[in-house]
């Protein structure tokens, strides 16, 4: 391992089928004023709304709700919620719902008392808060993002098409504390179940595949996502299985809370065309992720090869016998494109309503990135576009 780092994570997880109690030990240590921040509606249908209120009412706290936040939230819907929050002096904002509950929380928390226009200074210049950060906290609902354990926030600009994300280096923007309930995941639809699983694996990937040095956080990446093959399996086949969801909700966290990335340069290229996609279309992330994920690293093989065997053989276990490097790279993104189908996840742009006009106006909005094997160009990224249709 050759590269330096810090490694701090201050979020305390609470983990299990009887996790919500534990709310009742956290809200004791923030003031009156609590922000209830949720989606569309789910949690309303499957009780955890009710279950989340009875034990703020029982804490006497004070709450005002912001509701309606939705998948792939908007910076209108952030600067709404901005409002809200500062007329109430809120002192904790308590997220319940997915990533983009959580990651719409984290926004409005740097932004309250941030005088200038969040988007400009955070999505743009990508500058770090230096104003009060109103604490999070979180009660997960679809798993996948990791953003219960990660200081990351992604927020789409409706009127420029841009989807931007921005890891914040301020531990103070993680979450306080998440409460992980497996069994709150298990009223999401088959799609966001398998979405989900989609974008945990890539957030591996996004890290694992870049450097050559010997780290041991790419052997934590290679059990990581060998569990989640193997839970996936399970789940895809009886998603009500408890023990496969819980094994994948404890994967999504670790496979972004910063932790693999220990000494990587890592790549995140994927999640760049993905969120170029997503800012076009709205489409569901995991799903643009797996549109584009093959052809990318079909194209970036043969300049990280050592490390696509590699992932060839410790993940997806592929005979080595009488094979060259590349059949062996090869078969293992063949493995892992046959695993992808058996999920049942979007395989093509296409799917998701994208069409060869739109290419170059999706390339506009791609952001580059320079820690993965290859640095790619425009001309590079609107040919991987063009597989991926
Ligand atoms: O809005 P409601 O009605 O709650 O429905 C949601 C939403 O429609 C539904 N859902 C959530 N929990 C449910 C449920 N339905 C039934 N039962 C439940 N228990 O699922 C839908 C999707 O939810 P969403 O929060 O949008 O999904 P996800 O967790 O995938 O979050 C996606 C957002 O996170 C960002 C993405 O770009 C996207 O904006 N990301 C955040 C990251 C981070 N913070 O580090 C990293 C990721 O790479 C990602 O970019
Ligand atoms: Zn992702």
């Amino acid at each position: 391992m050759l590269e330096n780092f810090t490694y701090c994570n201050p979020t305390k997880l609470y983990f299990g089928d009887d996790s919500l109690e534990c709310l009742n030990e956290e809200l004791p240590k923030y003031g009156q004023n609590v922000v209830l921040i949720y989606g569309g509606g789910s949690i309303k249908k499957n009780g955890i709304y009710d279950a989340v209120v009875e034990i703020l009412k029982k804490n006497h706290k004070d709450v005002v709700e912001i509701s309606g936040v939705m998948p792939n939230p908007t910076l209108a819907k952030l600067y709404e919620g901005v409002e809200i929050a500062r007329n109430h002096n809120a002192d904790l904002l308590l997220a319940v719902g997915g990533g983009s509950v959580c990651d719409y929380s984290k926004a409005v928390a740097v932004s309250i008392h941030c005088e200038e226009d969040p988007w400009e200074k955070y999505f743009i210049r990508f500058e770090e808060p230096d104003c009060e950060i109103v604490p999070v906290g979180c009660v997960l609902t679809m798993v996948g993002t990791g953003s219960e354990m990660n200081a990351g926030s992604v927020i789409t600009n409706q009127d420029t098409k841009q989807k931007i994300g921005h890891v914040f280096a301020s531990e103070n923007v993680m979450p306080r504390f998440s409460i992980l309930n497996p069994n709150y995941t298990m009223t999401l639809p088959k799609y966001q179940m398998v979405a989900g699983i989609y974008d945990i694996f890539n957030h591996i990937c996004e890290q694992y595949f870049s450097g050559e040095d010997d780290n041991t956080s790419d052997y934590i990446s290679e059990g990581l996502m060998r569990s989640l093959i193997h839970s996936s399996r399970i789940a895809n086949q009886n998603p009500k299985d408890y023990e496969a969801r819980s094994n994948i909700m404890w994967t999504a966290t670790w496979a972004l809370n910063t932790l693999v990335a220990c000494g990587k340069s890592t790549d995140w290229m994927v999640h760049m065309l993905g969120q170029a996609v997503g800012g076009y279309t709205n489409a569901t992330h995991g799903m643009t992720l797996a549109a584009v994920s093959l052809p990318y690293y079909r194209y970036i093989m043969p300049y990280g090869l050592a490390k696509f065997k590699r992932f060839a053989m410790n993940v997806w276990e592929v005979e080595t016998e009488g094979k060259t490097d590349q059949q062996i790279a090869e078969e293992g993104l063949s493995k892992m494109e046959c695993w992808m189908k058996e999920l049942g996840l979007v395989m093509n742009l296409s799917e998701l309503e994208v069409s060869e006009d739109m290419i170059e106006g999706i390339a506009d909005v791609t952001l580059f990135m320079n820690g993965g094997y290859k640095v790619l160009d425009r001309d590079e990224v609107i040919e991987i576009y063009k597989k991926c249709l």
